[in-house]
């Protein structure tokens, strides 16, 4: 019977083999100690849970365990038991983690006790075909509160669905907030019950812009969140400890309210909901709404006061970003503001916006969060600012005493290209920002102590300009969130690039085994071939466990023509001519573009 029972934990846990004792986790924990022995994880292990919430992290637990390897756990007591408990002293996002042969304990804070749990299971994904934990004290804790991920669902509609496993794999990598930017000038796409026009009207388009140049699919796109789906995903994402902050753009990025509100605009309109830029480039819409007109902020108080009666977060953001003045300068209404209000120039005028939009969001027991220009003309007496056009926004918001979220987009934007070659990569606005340069980021690095303490953390951000299905939001996102989220949670001393790579080897093959579609990297090595001697020498590193990495010298496609990476190999090409191509296979049989290598 026990060997019967020792094949089927073979068979169930069937992952590849790789040393033991090497711990793969991502983010890096704060501290862990690997100790000798280890813990034979299999279908008799048993669970205990003690408090309410660690009930629920064996909820999450066995799910997991359930996927992965189709049975579940029973509870039970003695040796052999994984047991999570709460800490009721300890930090809400710490937990100790600990492996002894005998069993497993998490104890924690409320969402500590969740982090564990996903740490655990990072162990259980990396453990060998006998599913062995090394023995290990893992003592962790984020090095940031604030941990955030904003999408743009403005300019593309995501389902809920889709949402959902977002968040999951936010969780998984000890994300904790949300950001949801939901009204772009393409698209409105939060139900208000006060004004159904915005989603009846405001949340389609005729086409999308699908080339930079200007080309679109003339697909009719759009589609919106009702409040119902708002609460759902709330809730959704609250179980595993991640707050919505949800975001209305104002009084820039706004022509899609203004389409179905033209008198809210400087101009009168009329205005269509734009397919991206009309203007066949990159260029912001002039039209933004009238700061002038009492109606605007009537329209944005019901806006709000639904937004803050549907999402429990301390921060409501506002925007405030590329709002151009152009209108503002020639608008009647908006200079009489100016005048009665004392103001010196439209950067007051905003400044007066945001104010005045602040006074109603405190009102409600909220804060305000908005982008770093709203910082121009003076900055609301209690927002805080998200800083992406670098990293001075939340260094001026600091040294002021206020909140500061850093999002440089030199760093944080992961709409931007993985790679110099272009014609490999799906089109985007622009940009370009490698794994290893996000990993680089140190949101602490020109900051004063004194101005560190107001550094809430950091966000990543992907803006959907021409990321328009799943699929392609996976590549975007996947593997370099992992760098955000060690960047966000890993003690900056604790941060090693090469270690962090091994790790991400790893991880990558349990995103291919859950069916993420995540842009597969080159194979480590393929920028520092040497060519000598007429030989070319080869080592490689397949970029996911299990991969296959096929590459040819001669320029014929790897696909077709490759030779298997083994080991590493010298390949005898006259030095002036190798033209040395690959294709990284994944064990799901996913395949990578063409990888070229640049001849040094
Ligand atoms: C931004 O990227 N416009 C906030
Ligand atoms: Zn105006």
């Amino acid at each position: 019977m026990k060997r019967v029972i020792s094949l089927i934990i073979t068979i169930l846990c069937a992952m590849p083999l790789f040393g033991r004792g090497v711990v793969n986790i991502i983010p890096e924990p704060a501290e862990t100690s690997l100790m000798a022995g280890e813990f034979i994880f299999s279908d008799q292990t048993r669970l205990i849970a003690k408090g309410a919430e660690a009930l629920q992290n064996i909820e999450f637990l066995n799910a997991f365990v359930q996927k992965r390897f189709g049975f579940m756990l029973k509870s039970g007591s003695g040796r052999n038991c994984i047991t999570i408990a709460m800490d009721a002293q300890s930090e809400n996002e710490a937990y100790k983690l600990t492996v002894a042969e005998k069993g497993i304990t998490i104890i924690g804070g409320a969402a500590g006790l969740f982090y564990g749990v996903q740490t655990l299971q990072q162990l259980l994904e990396g453990a060998d075909s006998l599913c062995a934990i090394p023995c290990l004290n893992i003592n962790d804790r984020p090095r940031f509160g604030y941990r955030g991920f904003m999408l743009d669902v403005g300019r593309y509609f995501y389902p809920v669905e889709y949402l959902k496993r977002y968040f999951d794999l936010m969780a998984h990598y000890k994300f904790n907030v949300f950001h949801w930017h939901l009204t772009e000038d393409c698209g409105w796409r939060i139900e208000i019950k006060k004004h159904p026009e915005l989603t009846r009207k405001a949340a389609w388009r005729s086409s999308t812009q699908i080339t930079y140049e200007g080309g679109s699919d003339h697909i009719p796109h759009g589609g919106y969140y009702t409040q119902a789906q708002a609460r759902e995903l709330i809730a959704y994402a609250a179980a595993r400890h991640i707050t919505i902050i949800p975001e209305i753009e104002m009084p820039g990025h706004t022509l899609a309210a203004l389409a179905v509100h033209p008198e809210l605009s400087c101009t009168g309109g009329p205005f269509a909901v734009p397919t991206l830029w009309e203007k066949g480039r990159w260029e912001l819409e002039d039209d933004i709404f009238c700061a002038g007109n009492d109606g605007t902020f009537a329209f944005l108080q019901d806006v709000l006061g639904e937004i803050i009666d549907l999402f429990p977060s301390k921060y409501i953001h506002i925007g405030g970003d590329e709002a151009p003045k152009k209108q503002w300068k020639q608008c009647p209404k908006c200079q009489t503001r100016i005048k009665s209000e004392g103001l010196k120039d439209e950067d007051e005028l905003q400044s007066y916006f945001v104010k005045r939009i602040e006074r109603y969001i405190n009102s409600r027991g909220r804060q305000v969060i908005g982008w770093d220009e709203i910082l121009q003309g003076g900055l609301a007496p209690n927002a805080a600012v998200m800083s992406w056009r670098g990293e001075e926004g939340g260094m001026e918001a600091s040294r002021l005493g206020h909140q500061a979220v850093m999002a440089p987009h030199q760093y944080m934007y992961l709409d931007y290209y993985s790679a110099r070659d272009r014609s490999i990569e799906p089109v985007a606005l622009g940009g370009f920002l490698p794994m290893e340069m996000v990993y680089g980021y140190e949101p602490y690095g020109k900051l004063s102590p004194e101005q560190q303490k107001n550094i809430m953390g950091v966000q990543t951000c992907i803006w959907m300009e021409f990321v328009h299905s799943e699929a392609h939001l996976d590549y975007m996102t996947f593997p370099r969130a992992m760098a955000v989220a060690e960047v966000a949670w890993s003690p900056a001393a604790r941060k090693d690039y090469a270690s962090f790579l091994r790790r991400v080897h790893r991880e990558l093959a349990t995103l291919d085994r859950i069916g993420v579609l995540f842009r597969i990297p080159e194979p480590e090595g393929w920028d520092s071939v040497r060519v000598e001697n007429g030989e070319a020498h080869i080592a490689l590193t397949p970029p996911v466990e299990g991969a296959q990495v096929l590459f040819t010298v001669d320029g014929r496609d790897p696909s077709a023509y490759g030779a298997e990476y083994r080991h590493p190999v010298r390949v005898a090409v006259p030095a002036d001519s190798l033209s040395m191509k690959c294709v990284v296979v994944l064990p799901s049989g996913r395949a990578s573009a063409v990888y070229t290598m640049k001849q040094k």
